[in-house]
């Protein structure tokens, strides 16, 4: 049978005015002749920018990928895509990470490249490039920023986020120094690389070792490790193999492939986050996976890693303990061992090369860090399209709790309020925050791990069920439902809950119910449509996302881009 030309030949191998165009442009770039001879034209899609430490680096890793990509016979060529620093922007970088998506998707389909490498690591950057990649269908490769350093202060080990949440509720409580919490800012953020903690970058690294997309230890060696340079060399060789052997997303994102990232999350403590990328990424590679597969594949996998927030340790730790690799080992057949990877090793075998090196880190199933986690689903009239939460990250004694809302209506009416001496709240009360979902907000930020009113934390209480429509940091902890859906801007239960009414939280029967009446429900609704107001984001990227976000349970994607439209374009741009 003839080999499929490859895709860039479309481009560089016509011996007319196109193919003038096309070589000429890229040879100004220093490229001489004999390298558009039908050689493999692997992307380098690099989020680097220095808006954050956790992309600051690659730039250096995408040259160990071009070093690896050429020696295997292939050009390797980098081009940008926008960066979501976490930390820094504003209203939220998950507002941004479809708009990342598209920016992907559609610059590989448009330019004449045959395999993709993907370069991200901050929350977003992950499931944005693979989402946008994805929709093409290329074979492609992911590489991660790796984590950073372990955080080191007044002899302690402190982990990003984790200890930023821990300290800030300390000094609200009067037991910590506002001159000791500034001093731990820089002990935290030592060196480049991502969040340290099992946070949302972590744990979609992880995930993305256990979908099959990257090489081994792709999540755990820290970012400055010289062992991520050799990986990201290895990366660019095998990218090109991939290349060869056509080896595409949709062969590696399979049903198995998702069944095997769920187990691990579970058994990572993940973050709560990789609910609404995993379900998003699932779209666009048609694969089908609900809400409630979370809950039911989760509980396959006893929590195995002691990481923060759920544990003790950071992710330097969890690379010298054996990393992804390990804690597959241990899951033995409750993961996928036949499912394929881009390294061209199966799960298994990559499973039976490993060793776990430190036991207080990963556990076994025999004897785990914690019980069967993963994320609860729950279910109800308060949350008619499901809610989730972390129970590893909660406190035992509220996963059955009833008690009465304190209702805040939008995110700056909770600020107003919450320090307030006088609000009408104690420990058994239940939070509610409305207006935070992927339409409110818009983009539905990481707020849902509400700080908590600084009269109960005197009184020494650090932990409140508390319920929204957000999303929280992966560093986060406590007993926080998270993703009501649908949100209260699309009209969901939650936008009806009023000051004093009582809820009640059935964590082992995953249901979340609010004791009111329907007939005062109904009323409630009237009044509810009768004052809403319409949305003030009326142009621009803001007014395309309120317009088409989907809700949480379905993955927070834009609906006209679940789906794929393959890498064919027809026309030539003259
Ligand atoms: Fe970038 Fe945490 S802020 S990974």
């Amino acid at each position: 049978m003839a080999k499929k030309p490859l895709r860039s030949q479309r481009s560089y191998g016509k011996l007319d005015r196109d193919g003038f165009i096309h070589r000429s442009w890229i040879k100004g770039t220093g490229l001489p002749d004999h390298v558009l001879d039908g050689r493999p034209i692997i992307g380098i899609c690099n989020t680097w920018s220095e808006l954050v430490t956790c992309q600051f680096h690659l730039r250096d890793l995408a040259e160990h990928v071009k070093r690896g990509v050429w020696e295997a016979g292939g050009v390797p060529i980098e081009f940008p895509a926008m960066s979501l620093p976490e930390t820094q922007m504003r209203p939220t970088a998950m507002l941004f990470r479809n708009l990342l998506a598209m920016e992907v998707e559609e610059s590989i389909r448009a330019n004449p490249i045959d395999g993709v490498v993907l370069l991200g690591g901050c929350d977003k950057t992950t499931p944005g490039q693979l989402m946008g990649a994805a929709s093409v269908d290329l074979p492609t490769m992911v590489v991660s920023s790796g984590p950073m350093l372990n955080g080191k202060w007044q002899g302690q080990d402190i982990g990003s986020g984790t200890d930023v949440w821990r300290f800030s509720e300390m000094v609200r409580a009067g037991e910590m120094s506002l001159k000791d919490f500034l001093s731990a800012e820089s002990a935290m953020s030592r060196s480049h690389g991502t969040c340290n903690t099992m946070g949302t970058a972590s744990t979609m690294a992880s995930l993305i070792e256990a979908l099959g997309m990257s090489l081994p230890m792709n999540a755990a060696l820290p970012g400055v490790d010289a062992r991520r340079k050799t990986m990201s060399h290895l990366t660019g060789n095998r990218i090109v193999e991939l290349v060869k052997q056509d080896v595409r997303v949709s062969q590696i994102l399979t049903r198995q492939a998702f069944e095997n990232a769920i187990v691990m999350h579970a058994a990572i403590g993940g973050s709560t986050n990789a609910v609404v990328h995993l379900l998003a990424l699932a779209g666009r590679v048609g694969v089908e996976l609900t809400l409630e597969d979370f809950d039911r594949i989760g509980r396959e996998s006893p929590l195995l890693v002691n990481l923060m927030p759920s544990g003790r340790f950071l992710m330097e730790d969890f690379c010298y303990a054996g990393g992804c690799p390990a804690v597959m080992k241990e899951l033995g057949d409750r993961f996928r061992r036949d499912a394929l990877t881009v390294s061209g090793m199966t799960q298994g075998e990559i499973a039976d090369a490993a060793e776990v090196w430190n036991r207080d880190v990963i556990g076994s199933v025999d004897q785990p860090i914690g019980p069967s986690s993963g994320v609860w689903v729950l279910s109800g009239n308060l949350c008619p399209d499901g809610a989730i939460l972390k129970p590893s990250a909660a406190t035992r004694e509220l996963l059955t709790h009833r008690g009465r809302a304190v209702v805040f209506e939008d995110i700056e009416d909770y600020h107003a309020r919450i320090d307030d001496p006088n609000l009408e709240v104690d420990e058994t009360s239940i939070l509610v925050l409305k207006g935070c979902g992927p339409k409110g907000y818009p983009g539905m930020p990481e707020v849902g791990n509400m700080a908590l009113p600084p009269k109960l934390l005197q009184k020494g209480v650090r932990d409140m069920v508390r319920i929204s429509d957000a999303r929280m940091s992966g560093t986060a902890y406590g007993t926080v439902i998270l993703h009501v859906s649908p949100e209260a801007e699309a009209g969901g239960p939650l936008a009806l809950v009023r000051n004093g009414d009582e809820i009640e939280f059935d964590g082992p029967n995953r249901t979340l119910n609010l004791l009111v009446s329907e007939a005062e429900l109904t009323n409630r609704r009237r009044a509810w449509e009768a004052v809403r107001q319409p949305s003030p984001f009326t142009r621009g990227w803001y007014k395309l996302y309120i317009d088409t976000v989907m809700q949480a349970d379905q993955g927070a994607d834009l609906s006209f881009l679940v789906g794929n439209s393959s890498s064919e374009v027809t026309r030539e741009s003259h």
